[in-house]
């Protein structure tokens, strides 16, 4: 591995191998997300907690200060909409002379594995992949599942995780599912997990320690913490968990005894 490739993920990847990504590309296909209307309003507090912004280029140009210390994490697949016939109908939306100017460590692309686009979107990744491996670029695939969240199991995971790899993913982002070591084991790149729509509290410091005990190397998870009341505490107490091994009782702790230090 070039010298170039090795910076980009020591930016992404902590000492210890894990991070905690903060992805706000919802807007891509959802339009103005809740609490993401305004991106840069929502992410201000958040972002000193961050090893990287998740971020299309529209919102990275006119969202984010220029002078920030957090990696970008430029997404580049898009090109369909959540009212639209069909989510899975992506193509790439960058070049990459774009994601060089952006100055971005690491490039997204989503793969459909199981959907009529499926071929469509994993070619999007094996051609993004040869561009960016020329500039010592990685690429971070994310298995989407659409509108279909009932597909988020280990098998259909663990496959979609593989073939991701198998394409050249250096990092692959999916979402946490119930046995998720079997999704991990498969996979020879890391894994990294999604949120999904919000869920109740404890619940997601739950999965969250559940998962990086079966081998996830962090999170790349927006909704659960920036629609959160609390998204400070949120994002601190989910940070113990990745980068100090915290507990799930002593990630709750810390987000009780936050939370109720916030008289915001
Ligand atoms: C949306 C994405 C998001 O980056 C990903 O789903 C993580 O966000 P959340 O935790 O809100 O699900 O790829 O297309």
């Amino acid at each position: 591995m070039d010298w170039g490739m090795k910076n980009r993920l020591a930016q992404l990847f902590a000492k210890d191998g894990n991070c905690m990504f903060l992805p706000i590309d919802h807007g891509y296909f959802q339009g103005p997300t809740r609490k993401l209307e305004k991106p840069g309003n929502t992410v201000a507090p958040l972002m000193q907690y961050a090893d990287g912004l998740f971020v299309t280029r529209g919102v990275l140009r006119n969202a984010i200060d220029p002078a920030t210390s957090a990696p970008v994490v430029l997404r580049v697949s898009g090109g369909s909409s959540v009212i639209g016939a069909d989510l899975a109908n992506e193509e790439i939306t960058t070049s990459i002379a774009e994601i060089i100017r952006l100055n971005a460590s690491a490039a997204g692309v989503s793969v459909f594995v199981g959907t009529d686009y499926e071929r469509q979107s994993l070619m999007n990744l094996a051609k993004l992949v040869n561009e960016c491996e020329d500039y010592g670029i990685p690429v971070m695939a994310v298995t989407a599942v659409g509108k279909e969240l009932e597909k988020r199991d280990a098998r259909y995971l663990a496959l979609c995780c593989r073939i991701a790899a198998e394409l050249g993913a250096r990092v692959v982002k999916t979402y946490w599912c119930e046995n998720f070591d079997k999704v991990v084991d498969g996979c020879p790149v890391p894994v990294i997990m999604a949120g999904g729509p919000k869920v109740e509290d404890k619940g997601v410091i739950e999965f969250v320690h559940d998962g990086m005990q079966r081998g996830a190397k962090g999170v790349n998870l927006g909704r659960n913490i920036w629609q959160h009341e609390h998204p400070v505490a949120m994002m601190r107490a989910l940070r113990s968990i990745i980068h100090e091994s915290a507990g799930v009782e002593q990630a709750w702790d810390m987000f009780n005894t936050l939370k109720n230090a916030d008289k915001s």
